[in-house]
């Protein structure tokens, strides 16, 4: 494939070296792997389990006007959740969900999560975009407050042919978002891959601690939850899935 790929044994944070590289004026696409991460980052300042094994991986595109038009219609991490579970079933056979808004899940345990993230000019004006990818893969076992949530992919073929097929699953999705069938179509591949729909989902509402059921996404992306009382509200923060008692 014809596009620049950064690989490492070990780094800190794959989706770090690419802003360094973005701020270094490099051009865009470009990839960055590594075997291993030290410094490796989750969503909401959580640090992502990184053992040599996984495959940590960032894309990193331009943010043209066009196309951020199109991005704030349906998120990147959408975008990236359909690209990674059609690129894992296409090269390892094994076909995972997605918990909303950015967990990959195999059994209802998490297998893969997503860092997207914005890198700006000297203006202050969206340059870049990141979509971080990490997939955990044989891991042996994991750190204590994750041990419960978290599974591997039990596969051993080829980490670089699984990266080459994320990057292209990501770049024809990215093609598709260009028009308004397409973001259409994503979406609908999004709803059909995502096991949180019909589940109990505890999120923050006027910061207090609500309980509803997980029902449908809106045209954006966003969760649709059935309050208590049957009245369905959009979420844009976290929902977290109330374990059965
Ligand atoms: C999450 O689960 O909250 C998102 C995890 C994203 C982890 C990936 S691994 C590659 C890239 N580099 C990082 O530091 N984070 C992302």
């Amino acid at each position: 494939m014809d596009i620049k790929v950064y690989s490492f044994t070990e780094i800190g944070s794959t989706n770090d070296y690419a802003k360094e590289l973005v701020e270094e004026g490099i051009d865009l696409p470009f990839v960055v792997v590594s075997e291993k991460q030290t410094k490796g980052r989750g969503r909401r300042e959580r640090s992502f389990f990184s053992p040599t094994g996984g495959l940590y991986y960032t894309y990193t595109f331009e943010a043209k006007d066009d196309l951020g038009r199109y991005l704030d219609e349906i998120p990147v991490t959408i975008i990236a959740a359909v690209a990674v579970t059609k690129a894992i079933e296409k090269v390892t056979g094994i076909a995972t969900s997605i918990k909303w808004i950015n967990d990959i899940l195999l059994d209802d345990k998490k297998v893969g999560g997503i860092l997207a993230e914005g890198i700006l000019d000297n203006q202050g004006k969206p340059k870049a975009i990141s979509l971080g990818i990490g997939i955990n893969i044989r891991h042996q076992e994991f750190p204590g407050d994750i041990q419960e949530i978290a599974g591997s992919l039990n596969w051993d073929g080829s980490k670089e042919e699984l990266a080459e097929e994320i990057t292209r699953s990501l770049e024809s999705l990215l093609e598709k978002t260009k028009n308004s069938d397409g973001r259409e179509a994503i979406l609908k591949e999004y709803k059909d891959k995502c096991s949180t729909f019909g589940k109990k989902v505890v999120f923050q509402l006027d910061g207090k601690e609500t309980e509803g059921e997980a029902v449908d996404l809106d045209e954006s992306g966003q969760l649709i939850v059935r309050v208590f009382g049957g009245q369905r509200i959009t979420i844009f923060g976290e929902a977290k899935i109330k374990k059965e008692q």
